[in-house]
């Protein structure tokens, strides 16, 4: 059986991007992207999804390698956003007899994106495809993480294509499922992924696990990154997790400084802390780190530490950005606490405390401001910034 053979009659004809520097160019994307499409070969034969248009030919090509000059019958759409849609285009001109499937939303967009208005055919809850062997059944996932995003479901092979869904970034080196590969390297990109791409939509997310958990598949074809059949109660617990915005015990420490002085407050309160017992401690210098890094971890761990100079009267620009990332993304259950430095007139501290106001997190315990440059009458503050931390992080 080729690699490439999922289950009996599912094949895999997606694309690896090891080019793309930034991905909706914006999120890094240093091991690369897979778009993921597959082929459900019955005695007609449905493609679910295409891949990003630069990619086209490859895709176009990997099909003819499945199924020859057999035509493809149906386009499913799971998601519009096109780095799955806009090969749709040119896949028209190859089969012309293609049928669209979407549900209206995609329809819509179908026609709004491409031109598209003939030769679709419109799905809702539930609706089947019988492809002669095996079936197709379409669910409704709105808002994972777009409006049109639906999962569809092959009953005879329980296997679920998720859209974006249980995605990870990260490009398929080799092996296309979780037992061809070695699923340690996404999940750290599955946080990412997730927190970039979807991490606002927590609610409709839980709403999509709970379709997905009712169906119990046994193989999961998401969009990006591996197809899960051993890992898939880890896949699970993980969106889960993420979709409540639990973290695990954590502190990530996310600092702006300009000279360096600030800094040395975010070091001592990351050694404070470790002198405290507390082992995960991540921290992130906002002028070099990479977003998308801090984003995950800001995901991941259920403490955050933040602090930064004061800059034209306001937060430093880096720290502006960070906090701006998280509050759009509305994360919740977070203990927060922070620190901040002013040369002539103070904003960052009570910046930050708005900040946490506004988030409705957990303030700790007081802020930690200081005046110009770091000394040792500065440590005392920060020490028991941290004491106070740790104490809280061991209560629950
Ligand atoms: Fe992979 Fe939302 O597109």
């Amino acid at each position: 059986m080729a690699i490439t053979e999922i289950r009996p009659g599912i094949r895999y004809v997606g694309v690896n991007d090891r080019t793309t520097a930034r991905f909706e160019a914006l999120w890094s994307l240093p091991n690369g992207v897979s778009y993921n499409a597959y082929l459900v070969v019955g005695e007609r034969v449905a493609l679910i999804d295409t891949v990003e248009e630069g990619f086209g030919s490859r895709l176009l090509h990997n099909i003819r390698e499945e199924i020859g000059d057999r035509p493809v019958d149906y386009l499913v759409i799971n998601h519009m956003e096109p780095d799955h849609s806009s090969s749709i285009s040119a896949l028209r001109r190859v089969y012309p007899g293609i049928r669209i499937v979407g549900n209206a939303k995609t329809l819509q967009m179908v026609g709004g994106f491409y031109g598209i208005d003939a030769g679709t055919e419109e799905v809702r809850e539930g609706d089947t495809l019988d492809l002669g062997g095996l079936t197709l059944s379409f669910h409704l996932a709105p808002m994972v993480h777009w409006p049109e995003t639906m999962v569809t479901w092959c009953p005879e092979r329980r296997t679920l294509f998720s859209g974006d869904a249980f995605g990870t970034f990260g490009a398929l080196d080799g092996g296309l499922t979780d037992s061809q590969t070695d699923p340690d390297r996404y999940w750290d990109e599955m946080r990412r992924y997730y927190a970039c791409i979807v991490g606002k939509y927590g609610g409709p997310v839980q709403k999509a696990l709970a379709k997905v958990r009712a169906l119990a598949p046994e193989t999961i074809c998401s969009t990006h990154g591996p197809v899960w059949q051993q890992q898939i109660g880890r896949v699970l617990d993980l969106y889960d997790r993420m979709s409540r915005y639990e973290g695990e015990p954590g502190v990530v420490i996310a600092y702006g400084s300009m000279y360096g002085n600030t800094e040395q407050m975010a070091d001592r309160i990351a050694r404070d802390l470790a002198e405290e017992g507390v082992r995960q401690i991540v921290v992130h210098n906002l002028s070099a780190a990479d977003p998308s890094e801090v984003l995950r971890d800001v995901f991941r761990y259920d403490t955050l530490v933040v602090g930064g100079p004061t800059y034209n009267g306001a937060l430093f620009p880096p720290v502006a950005q960070l906090l701006e990332m998280i509050s759009s993304r509305c994360v919740t259950n977070r203990r927060f606490a922070w620190f901040g430095s002013f040369c002539w007139a103070g904003a960052a501290v009570r910046l930050l405390g708005e900040f946490t106001q506004r988030m409705k997190w957990e303030a700790v315990c007081d802020p930690v401001e200081m005046k110009q440059g770091f000394s040792p009458a500065v440590c005392e503050p920060c020490r028991t910034l941290a004491r106070r931390l740790a104490e809280r992080m061991r209560e629950k």
